[in-house]
């Protein structure tokens, strides 16, 4: 039989929560940026992973936003998104709902279309020859103004045939679900899929919020749910899912250590988690060593790991059909895998 790792490097999965410029490896940054004559404040690939040090949230945002600046031509945008693609389909990955931040790059000058243009050739050759089906998703930066905001939302109507959703991320703190209520309105009435980071670093009430306001249909990380029985209540009868990013938890100190997350309490109590990279480039692991090092730390089983991926089809925006194809993939590979 094979080990535990082996059967989650093997097991069919969905990535849910995965910023595209939160892949971007030290030694395509340094290349990049060599290319586009954009300096960095590290010597090498090596210098900037022994940077990448985070005490919390923001201080990983100001490291992050800035080596996204090496990224300018629409070939830069696709070698970025085609390398994650080529790993998450090494490891197992079948469907990735991508999130990307215009603003970090519109900011600096580049035009919202070089952007959506690189990433989307990405994601129709690995639909082609990859065998990984992809949605995208627009995040919002929740640190500028809902009118900056607005006018991205505009963009994308625009590009409706590529950009599946809208989420927000950035800044939690300080930053409430409520400063974005007409965005997602307009967002929800015009038929995005609507998501949104909350309850990493803030609390209970943050998800509460986001639920109540936003019209979402799932979480991004949502950790801080468990503080509030009545609230996990709800998101269990709803079975609201919630993209867990188990790596991203502990080097951004959301919890102490792998062996203090709560994503098995999570998944015991009937909530529907799903397993994520969130930033693979930065906090030490793509989505497999996510699902290792947290099994290794909470002692998940086998059934733990299988539901983990169900639940990571069953949680995406793919049709009912799809998830159920998906769903069988991963019985007939539990199936092979007792043989
Ligand atoms: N949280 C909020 N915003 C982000 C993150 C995150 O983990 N990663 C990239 N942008
Ligand atoms: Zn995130």
């Amino acid at each position: 039989m094979k080990s535990l790792a082996g059967f989650i490097a093997g097991i069919p999965k969905a990535e849910l929560h995965l910023h595209i410029e939160g892949t971007l490896e030290p030694e395509l940054m340094i290349a990049i940026g060599k290319r586009n004559g954009v300096s960095l404040p590290y010597p090498d690939a090596e210098a900037a992973r022994k940077a990448y040090n985070f005490s919390d949230l923001q201080s990983f945002l100001d490291i992050y936003y800035r080596a996204t600046a090496v990224l300018i031509t629409e070939e830069d945008f696709y070698d970025l998104t085609i390398a994650y693609l080529r790993k998450a389909a090494s490891q197992q990955v079948r469907h990735a709902e991508i999130f990307f931040d215009p603003q970090s790059h519109t900011a600096r000058g580049i035009a919202f279309e070089t952007v959506v243009r690189g990433i989307e050739r990405a994601l129709v050759e690995a639909n082609d020859t990859l065998g990984v089906s992809t949605k995208l998703i627009m995040c919002v930066l929740r640190h500028l103004s809902e009118e900056e905001g607005i006018k991205m939302l505009e963009k994308a109507m625009l590009w409706k045939q590529w950009i599946a959703g809208i989420g927000l991320d950035s800044s939690e703190r300080g930053n409430p679900p409520e400063k974005f209520i007409r965005l997602f309105e307009r967002a929800h009435r015009e038929g995005f899929l609507t998501v949104a980071h909350a309850g990493e670093e803030g609390s209970a009430a943050s998800v509460k919020k986001a639920l109540d306001t936003l019209h979402i249909v799932r979480i991004d990380h949502g950790v801080h749910c468990m503080e509030d029985e009545r609230l996990v209540e709800e998101l269990v009868r709803r079975q609201i899912p919630l993209t867990v990013c188990p790596l991203s938890n502990v080097r951004l100190r959301v919890f102490k250590s792998m062996k203090e997350h709560n994503l098995k309490t999570m998944l015991e109590r009937g909530l529907c988690v799903t397993v994520n990279s969130d930033d693979p480039a930065y906090f030490g692991g793509y989505i497999n060593e996510n699902y290792i090092e947290a099994a290794i730390a909470l002692d998940l089983d086998r059934d733990a790991i299988v539901r983990l991926a169900q639940n990571s089809f069953t949680a995406s925006s793919l049709s009912t059909v799809h998830k159920e194809l998906y769903r069988k993939e991963i019985d007939r590979y539990i199936q092979q895998e007792s043989n």
